[in-house]
Formats: structure tokens, sequence, C-alpha cells
């Protein structure tokens, strides 16, 4: 039997919810497949600064280095006025959420969006529009604007800078390359070159990197205003999309409307030792505590370890069919369904035996 150590980062609001509905199900997975699953709940996000003065105790990111594979929640306080919002950046929930990306290495975010032949009416756009749609968004996640120096706020002036050094490109558009390979083989490229120098340049490195390295894979560049309109209108034209850490944040909300929630869909982080797995959605202050986040999001998050972070690939495989059954015999709430987030879980396990 196979022993792997998860460090579990539940964080705040839905996030507990959520991490332990799937642990739920990881459970009864993991016994099928005759694994055994350890987790180490350690302190992290709004509830960590509360208790620790920091979002990000040392003491769990020692912990995360010596996991298997780190499992996340979400974390973060509501928008606006909030105690959490007003501590130095350095430790808001935030800089934590950035903090433990850096501190794993994980520069590559994978958020797949994937919509089923049989869930397609459970999105808001056309059926036709939304079914067959299988995409890949390759987010560069310890760079660009997120991570830039100089960065201000002060009372008369707020300031980010978007920076990308030539190897963050380089690595992230191979991502996207192998990645493509593995899919229809095309790669779409998200920049704002015709403003922006940083995007002028984010394009040459991606378009060097295809020219020498994987020139029979198809290569489109599209500026990112139009990407998201292209994404909304007709989805099924993209196979992989791979951009910049904040183009990819906001185009993976959006692209969660095509399945039809932001609560769906997962993501994998990687590129380090160890993966980072954590659903795309946050911490969701306005419905925590009553019963109906939706877990499939962290659910198929939990797969994604499985398979990139884990290698136990048949084991993935039961979580994401047993998440797609548990879906089409009664959707979440913010599906248009009945099932809580307990229903859910008991649907979905109940669909494994
Ligand atoms: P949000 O993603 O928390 O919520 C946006 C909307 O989607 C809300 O109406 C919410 O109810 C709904 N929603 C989100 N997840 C859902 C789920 N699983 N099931 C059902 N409905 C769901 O975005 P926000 O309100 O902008 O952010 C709230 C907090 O979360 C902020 O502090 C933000 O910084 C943080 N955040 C954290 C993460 C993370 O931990 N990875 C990601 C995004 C936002
Ligand atoms: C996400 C979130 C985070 C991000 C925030 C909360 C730091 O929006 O994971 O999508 O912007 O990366
Ligand atoms: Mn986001």
């Amino acid at each position: 039997m196979k022993n792997y150590n998860i460090a579990v980062l539940a964080g705040d609001f839905i996030g507990p919810e959520v991490i332990e509905a799937s642990i739920e199900l990881l459970d009864v997975v993991a016994k099928k497949h005759n694994i055994e699953l350890a987790y180490n709940r350690l302190p992290f996000g709004g509830n960590a600064l509360d208790s620790h003065g920091n979002p990000l105790p040392q003491e769990t990111k020692d912990a995360c280095l010596e996991a298997d594979a780190v499992l996340m929640g979400c974390s973060g306080g509501p928008v606006g006025d909030h105690p959490w919002n007003k501590v130095a950046r350095e430790l808001r929930v935030e800089s934590g959420i950035l903090g433990i990306r850096k501190h794993l290495g994980v520069f590559a975010n994978l958020r797949p969006v994937k919509v089923f032949d049989n869930l397609a009416h459970l999105s808001p756009l056309k059926t036709e529009i939304a079914k067959g749609t299988d995409l890949m968004i390759i987010r560069e996640l310890t760079g660009g604007i997120y991570f830039g120096k100089p960065s201000l706020n002060s009372k008369d002036k707020g300031l980010s800078t978007m920076v990308y050094e030539r190897y963050e490109v380089e690595r992230i558009a191979r991502v996207a390359f192998e990645t493509a390979k593995t899919k229809g083989g095309k790669v779409t490229s998200v920049d704002k070159a015709n403003v922006l120098d940083v995007g002028q340049f984010w394009q040459d490195v991606v378009t060097g990197v295809h020219k020498t390295e994987y020139s029979q894979t198809e290569l489109e560049h599209l500026y990112v205003d139009n990407a998201a309109m292209q994404i909304a209108s007709n989805p099924k034209q993209f196979d992989t999309i791979v951009t910049t850490n904040i183009f990819g944040d906001i185009l993976s909300d959006l692209a969660a409307v095509i399945p039809g929630s932001l609560g769906v869909l997962p993501s994998a982080s990687i590129g380090g030792d160890i993966g980072l797995f954590e659903a795309i959605h946050g911490s969701a202050p306005d419905i925590a505590g009553m019963g109906i986040a939706n877990p499939v999001g962290t659910m198929l998050s939990a797969a994604m370890m499985l398979r990139h972070g884990l290698n136990e690939n048949d084991a993935a495989l039961t979580i994401e069919k047993a998440v797609q059954s548990a879906l089409a015999s009664n959707p979440t709430k913010d599906l248009g369904g009945n099932a809580g987030t307990a229903e859910f879980t008991k649907a979905s396990i109940e669909a494994i035996s």
C-alpha cells in the first residue's frame, strides 16, 4: 500500500466546508485504490492571521515542504471593510496565498475548463456553445504584476509594476506547448502587446520558444480583450491558452461561466518539487455556513493532486467520474439544482460504490 502525506490548508469561510467534503470523498477513493492518505491540517489564511499574527506561519511553510502534496481550500475575508483587509500588505491573506506559491516554486497554474456532454445544460450559455468545451488555461503564477517592484500605496500615488524575465516566459511557454501536445496541438498566447512593452516581450519570447522547440505545434496570439470575448462566445475554438498571472486570474473566472459556476473549476499549480492543488474560487463569505458551498472545484483539484502530484491516475479518474455522475443526477444549488454540500458529497460517494 502506498502512503502519502497531504498538507491541508483549509483557509476561511467556505474553505473548511469544501475541504472536509473533499476529504470525505478522498478517503473512499483511497480505500478503493488501496492507497493511504494522511492529512496534516495547518494554520493558513485569515484565521492564521488572527491566531498566529501571520496568514502563512513558518510552521505551515515548513510542513508543506515535507508533504507529498498540498491541498488548499480558499481564504480571505469579505471584499471591502474588514480587519483582514486593513493590515500591512505583507500580512494580507492574499500575500499568504502568493507566499505559499512562491515558497513551493509552483510557477505553472493549470486551470482546466471542461464541459461534459451530459452537463452542458447547466451552462447559462446556449447548450450548443458550451457543449464540447475542453480548454486548458495555463496561468503564469509566480511572476508578473503580482510580484513586480516597485510597488506603492501612498496618499497620492498607487503603483504596481509588471515585470517578466525571459526564463519565466520561456518555462511557462514550454508547459503550454507540452500540454497542447497531449490535447489538440494548439496554443493561444494571450497578451496586451499592442499597448504594453512587457506584453510585446511576452509575445516575442513565446514566439521564440515556438520557433526553436515546438514548430510542429500551432501557435496563435490574441490580445486579452478579444480573448475574453472569444472565450465567452466561442469557447470550443480553444485548446490551450497561456497567459500572464493577472490575465489568467481574470480569464479563468470568466471561463467558469461556461460549465455554469465558479464553484466547479479546479487547478493544479506545478513546477516545483511539490504541487499545490486548489479550486479557483475564493472564500465566498456571502454563503459560508449555509451548507450550500459547491465542493466540486476542490474535489476536482484533489483529482488533479492524485494525477499530477501523486501519479495515481486511476484514483483521479474515480473522483472525476463520481463528481460527473453526482452532478448529472442532482446538481448543486449554484448550478440550479437542489444539492447542498453534504447531499452532493454523499451522492458522489454513492456513485463510487
Ligand atoms: P469568491 O470567489 O469568493 O466569490 C465570488 C462569487 O462566487 C460569490 O457570489 C460566491 O458566493 C460564489 N462562489 C464562489 N465559490 C463558490 C462555491 N464553491 N460554491 C458556490 N458559490 C461560490 O470571490 P470574492 O468574493 O471576490 O472573494 C472573496 C475572498 O476570497 C477575498 O478575500 C478574495 O481575496 C479571496 N479569494 C481567495 C482565493 C483563494 O483562496 N485561492 C481565490 C479567490 C479569491
Ligand atoms: C485566485 C485568487 C488569488 C489570485 C488571490 C486571492 C490572491 O484570485 O487564486 O484565483 O489572484 O491568484
Ligand atoms: Mn482568482
